[in-house]
């Protein structure tokens, strides 16, 4: 069953959003979560399978290799929530091995509607495994999954593949205090977040040879023009990944690269030559960083997993 909710709201909250994000005279910016539609989500997928984004096939390996160890801790979890399923490929390992134990509910929560179709159709052959889809933001699906929670049942929450990372420190702490709130003690939060790495390593896998995550940030402008009448030319704005040394993050921006005024439904907007939009943030974390976190948020660490290949850390936590 798909329970599909927010969408209108989402809509006219998007206008506001590049209204307000490029109306500024200081850095314009967009929130990320609007790369994330149809589109800029096959394009994500894409990205995860390129040569140099090491950071998925390294969440795939510790989630194989330790798949067991993770289900040892679990055996009272009868409702898996996943914030951002994606397509769901990387979860079914957990599922299976979790599926062992007894019959589950599975919760992916997704702002995506053709993500959550193909998560749902990827998973669809878990016997053990009833799905309950939900359109919407984070916390609001989370709260909507855990109020159908049967007497007994344990929560685990899946935040996989370092997107806290879109968040600011203090807000992905506050968003760490938040998940916290909406589950119980005992209730658990299994954390992906990608470590601290060479740039050689880390600079690649926002710049690919092939161009797919500049098509992907380029994609918000494009989505722009699709839903909101806007007249980017997009071959004037160019990806720019670079690493902020001082926040520990990778940002991702468009570059103009002319002087040029862009109409988004009768409104202009001015672009200086060489003026950006700030549209992701990527943070990356120490490796104590996550569990320092964590506790400050009402969790302790129970397990820390780290991929020896690229630097990336999944980290199981418990609710307290
Ligand atoms: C979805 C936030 C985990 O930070 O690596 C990848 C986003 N953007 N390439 C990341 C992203 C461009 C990704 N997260």
């Amino acid at each position: 069953m798909l329970i599909r909710d927010g969408a209108i709201q989402t809509v006219s909250s998007f206008a506001e959003d590049v209204r307000n994000g490029l109306g500024q005279s200081r850095q314009k910016e967009l929130p990320s979560k609007y790369l994330y539609d149809d589109v800029g989500s096959a394009l994500f997928e894409a990205i995860t399978r390129l040569p140099e984004y090491g950071l998925t096939r390294a969440e795939e390996r510790i989630l194989r290799q330790h798949s067991d160890d993770i289900a040892e801790h679990l055996t009272a979890h009868g409702m898996v929530v996943e914030l951002g399923s994606g397509s769901g490929q990387k979860t079914r390992q957990i599922l299976e091995a979790l599926a062992h134990h007894k019959s589950m509910t599975y919760c992916p929560i997704e702002i995506s509607s053709s993500a959550l179709v193909s998560c749902e159709r990827e998973l669809d052959d878990l016997a053990q495994v009833s799905i309950l889809g939900f359109e919407t933001e984070y916390l609001d699906g989370l709260s909507k999954a855990v109020a159908r929670r049967k007497p007994g049942d344990a929560v685990l929450v899946l935040f996989l593949g370092s997107s806290i990372g879109n968040f600011d420190r203090e807000p992905a702490e506050e968003f760490l205090r938040r998940i916290r709130q909406a589950i119980e003690p005992g209730d658990m939060l299994l954390l992906g977040t990608d470590l601290e790495k060479p740039l050689t390593q880390l600079i690649p896998a926002y710049d690919d040879s092939l161009g797919v995550t500049g098509t992907f940030n380029r994609n918000l402008l494009a989505r722009i023009n699709r839903e909101l009448g806007g007249d980017f030319d997009l071959s004037r704005f160019q990806h720019v990944a670079l690493y902020n040394a001082r926040e520990r993050r990778i940002e991702m921006h468009l570059r103009s690269t002319e002087t040029q005024t862009v109409c988004i439904e009768r409104a202009n907007f001015t672009f200086l030559c060489d003026e950006t939009i700030w549209t992701e943030s990527c943070h990356k974390f120490g490796r104590n960083e996550p569990a320092e976190m964590a506790k400050r948020a009402g969790f302790k660490c129970v397990e820390q997993w780290v991929d020896v290949e690229w630097p990336f850390a999944e980290n199981l936590l418990v609710a307290v």
